[in-house]
């Protein structure tokens, strides 16, 4: 948990999309089906900071599902909600999304 507590402080960096006590708001995450879900489901534990900085394919994020389930006691999605988490992980933060604001260097 502390080790959890200082990534967050590490990871938190950016002021914009936070409220005043530092609280993250919904708006961290790209809008889209799926945005609430897991806003709501996946920041009990950590913030959203661990998963917008993730790059992962349909089946990696399917599979930190279970890993999060069974190593970490996230109660389990049902399977309609992971359905519907998984989508919009895949969509929004698959390997062939760019980091807004990331520039390949090669290209300019
Ligand atoms: C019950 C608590 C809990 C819930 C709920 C939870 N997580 Fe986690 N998650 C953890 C813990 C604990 C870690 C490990 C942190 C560490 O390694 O220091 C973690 C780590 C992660 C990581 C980082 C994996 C890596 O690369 O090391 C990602 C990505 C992640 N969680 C995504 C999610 C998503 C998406 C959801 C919602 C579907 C979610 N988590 C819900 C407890 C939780």
């Amino acid at each position: 948990m502390r080790r959890l507590m200082l990534a967050a402080v590490l990871v938190a960096a950016p002021a914009f999309a936070q409220t005043p006590d530092g609280q993250e708001e919904i708006s961290v995450l790209p809008e889209g089906p799926g945005q609430e879900e897991v806003f709501y489901g996946c920041s009990a534990c950590h913030n959203t900071a661990v998963i917008r900085r993730s790059r992962l394919s349909r089946e990696q994020w399917d599979g930190l599902m279970d890993w999060m389930v069974e190593k970490h006691g996230m109660t389990p999605l049902e399977p309609a909600d992971r359905q519907v988490i998984v989508d919009y992980l895949a969509r929004h933060f698959g390997p062939s999304q760019q980091r807004p604001g990331w520039r390949n260097p090669f290209l300019n």
